[in-house]
């Protein structure tokens, strides 16, 4: 009884530390999105619990988690306008998120 109230606590401590790791590399809850088309609030907290893997939007890892270092807003084939859409919209039309422009700029 006793061993096995111990392997209780421990395993309780252990998955507590590892959710504490979790949630101090979380990131920002909320994520402003500046564009010229007003501003887009990505509420990133929510989009953790309704996108199981992080890597479907930081496809290079977690080491570089900003996008706009690689993805910027006027230059190259795959600039930060042409991704988001893609990778927002695409899953949106799928699973009843918005896809028409007002609702994600907002002036
Ligand atoms: C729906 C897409 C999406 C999902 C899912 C997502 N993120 Fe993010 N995350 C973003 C965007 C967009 C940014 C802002 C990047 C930028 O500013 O260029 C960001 C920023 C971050 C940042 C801050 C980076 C910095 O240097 O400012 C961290 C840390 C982070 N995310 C961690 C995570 C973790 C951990 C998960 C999974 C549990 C996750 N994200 C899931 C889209 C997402
Ligand atoms: C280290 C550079 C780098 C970082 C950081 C980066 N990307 Fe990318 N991304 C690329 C490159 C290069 C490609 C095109 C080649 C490929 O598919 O790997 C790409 C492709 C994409 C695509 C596919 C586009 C298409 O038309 O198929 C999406 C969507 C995307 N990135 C979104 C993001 C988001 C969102 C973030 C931030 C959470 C991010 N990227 C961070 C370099 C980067
Ligand atoms: C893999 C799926 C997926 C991806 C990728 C994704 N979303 Fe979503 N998003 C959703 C779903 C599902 C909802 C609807 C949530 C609801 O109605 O409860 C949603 C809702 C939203 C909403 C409405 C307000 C809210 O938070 O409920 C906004 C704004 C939004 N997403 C912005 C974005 C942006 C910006 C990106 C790209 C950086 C993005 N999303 C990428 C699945 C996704
Ligand atoms: C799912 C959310 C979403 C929807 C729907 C959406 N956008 Fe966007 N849009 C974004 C995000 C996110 C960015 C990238 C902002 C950034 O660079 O951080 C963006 C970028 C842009 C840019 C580039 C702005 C700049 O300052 O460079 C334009 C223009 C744009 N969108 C127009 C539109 C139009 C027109 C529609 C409707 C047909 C639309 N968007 C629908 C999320 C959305």
């Amino acid at each position: 009884m006793k061993k096995l109230t111990i392997l209780f606590i421990a395993t309780t401590l252990v998955a507590l530390a590892s959710m504490t790791a979790i949630a101090g590399n979380n990131g920002p809850a909320e994520i402003k999105l500046s564009s010229r088309m007003g501003d887009v609030a990505l509420n990133h907290a929510e989009h953790q619990q309704l996108v199981p893997d992080c890597a479907t939007c930081h496809h290079e890892g977690l080491e570089v988690a900003t996008c706009h270092n690689c993805h910027d807003t006027k230059t190259g084939s795959f600039k930060a306008k042409q991704v988001f859409h893609k990778l927002c919209k695409d899953c949106h039309k799928n699973d009843a998120g918005p896809t028409k422009c007002k609702e994600c700029h907002i002036k």
